[in-house]
């Protein structure tokens, strides 16, 4: 599974960022064609992604774009604009339901077909961010093989609910949770929402330590500088790679000899733990294959 730890989101209509964005370590890059473009401005950013995912500014960047909603009557021209050879993702604001997951996902494998792409290429990340979206968040995960992640949005999601907004983030608790729970049920990555306070370094590292004890694996960013710490927040620490070795050496030992529980530095150590330590493993070696390839 590729790494999702950062999706750094690049408004469709600003050339500078675009090209800027084609040199920065993020896992993701999403072209975005939704809420950080105004009304008038639809046109020129759906021409202007187009351009730049067959152009050569963003080649070795895994590339997706975050389309208009289903209900915005834009979501089918910007995908029949944007979908080419290039593309790797589309990210689906808004969705509510499976269906809404299908409609677009029926468009693009017809798309793929036209346009000489590999069938299934197109990876899906939809956004849980209304009432009725986390409530359907397990349906969403799974309505499609192309889904590899889902993603928190909390300004719509307490627009849409009607919650205020606190300093401490606790009215956030259950939605974040909820969608963690989704998208593990679903056996997709749970990527936590943008901190828009993009000059407080210190508030950046607190969410994003928090969403790692969540569960999350990733987070959405909106500026260059939050790659480097967002990223480094998802990477397993060296001590943290050592533990798990330790463990499953110590299981496998113990395994051999018949038994199911061991103990590692006065720890008990059985199943859980032992594929607890196997998916850091995993989580670790993904990162850095990635790393080394885009390094
Ligand atoms: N992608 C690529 N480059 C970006 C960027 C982004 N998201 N955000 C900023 N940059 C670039 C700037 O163009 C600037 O480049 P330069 O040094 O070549 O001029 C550099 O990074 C430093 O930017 P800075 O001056 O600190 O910020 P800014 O005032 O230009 O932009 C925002 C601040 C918030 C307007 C901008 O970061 C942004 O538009 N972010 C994305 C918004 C978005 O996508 N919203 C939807 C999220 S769900
Ligand atoms: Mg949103």
């Amino acid at each position: 599974m590729e790494p999702l730890r950062t999706l750094l989101s690049v408004p469709g209509n600003r050339q500078n960022m675009i090209e800027k964005a084609g040199s920065l370590p993020t896992d993701v890059l999403v072209l975005d064609l939704e809420d950080s473009v105004p009304a008038a401005e639809k046109a020129t950013a759906r021409a202007m992604v187009r351009d730049a995912i067959t152009g050569p500014a963003l080649k070795g960047q895994r590339v997706f774009v975050r389309i208009n909603s289903i209900g915005s009557g834009l979501m089918e021209e910007d995908l029949e604009a944007v979908i080419t050879p290039g593309i790797d993702g589309i990210n689906i604001p808004k969705p509510n339901s499976a269906d809404d997951i299908k409609k677009v996902e029926a468009i693009i494998e017809r798309l793929e077909k036209e346009r000489g792409i590999e069938k299934g290429h197109i990876k899906l990340t939809p956004w849980v961010e209304t009432a009725k979206g986390l409530i359907n968040a397990f349906e969403i995960a799974s309505a499609s093989p192309r889904i590899v992640g889902i993603i928190f949005g909390a300004e719509d999601f307490t627009l849409d609910t009607g919650m205020q907004r606190t300093e401490g983030g606790e009215e956030l608790l259950y939605p974040r949770t909820m969608v963690v729970v989704a998208a593990k049920a679903a056996d997709v990555i749970a990527i936590d929402t943008p901190y828009n306070n993009f000059r407080d370094d210190e508030g950046l590292i607190r969410e994003v330590t928090l969403a790692r004890a969540l569960g999350f694996e990733g987070k959405y960013i909106i500026h260059p500088s939050q790659i480097e710490p967002v990223n480094q927040a998802f990477h397993p620490t060296f001590e943290e790679v050592e533990q798990a070795r330790r463990t499953v050496e110590a299981f496998e030992a113990a395994e051999a000899q018949g038994f199911a529980s061991t103990s590692v530095d006065g720890r008990m150590i059985d199943i859980p733990q032992a594929n607890r330590a196997r998916k850091l493993l995993m989580v670790a070696d993904s990162i850095e294959r990635r790393e080394r390839g885009s390094g």
